[in-house]
């Protein structure tokens, strides 16, 4: 996967900040989950994973609700489902109930459906409100980047 590929980019600069992240923490994940550095890295990547998601998730939320996103509650709804999801999943794992490969395909699989079913229709929505942040430029709204960093 290619956080930079245009299907991935939302072209809210914030946010593409953040898949990217998410991105990377998955593709480390991968790695460690292969065999590269064990079990105890995955733990401590699936960790961060974890509460950067939600914490992306709560910054999205943020943005959607401040430009009057109609999809907000829909979308709520899908990434409450997928951090309890991500929650059980982890747990599962820790556990020994759940085998890497699953997990590591779960990680990717909800990322890509959520970016494109969610994300992409939430950014065009901002677009068309001049939310769109190409780059870090000065008309870029307040609250994109006051939650901009991680
Ligand atoms: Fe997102
Ligand atoms: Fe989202």
């Amino acid at each position: 996967m290619d956080p930079q590929h245009p299907s991935y980019l939302t072209g809210n600069h914030a946010i593409d900040v953040q898949h990217a992240r998410i991105y990377r923490l998955l593709e480390a994940l991968n790695v460690a989950l292969e065999g590269g550095q064990g079990l105890p890295e995955a733990k401590r990547i699936l960790a961060a994973l974890s509460l950067f998601v939600v914490a992306h998730f709560r910054m999205e939320e943020a943005v959607m609700e401040q430009a009057g996103c109609p999809d907000l509650e829909r979308h709520r709804v899908d990434h409450a489902d997928i951090a309890c999801r991500v929650e059980s999943m982890v747990d599962a794992f820790r556990e020994g109930c759940l085998r890497p490969e699953a997990l590591a395909a779960f990680m990717s699989d909800w990322v890509d459906r959520h970016i494109e079913a969610y994300d992409n229709p939430m950014a065009r929505f901002l677009a068309g409100q001049g939310a769109a942040t190409p780059a870090a430029g000065p008309d870029r709204p307040r609250a994109t980047r006051d939650l901009a960093a991680p």
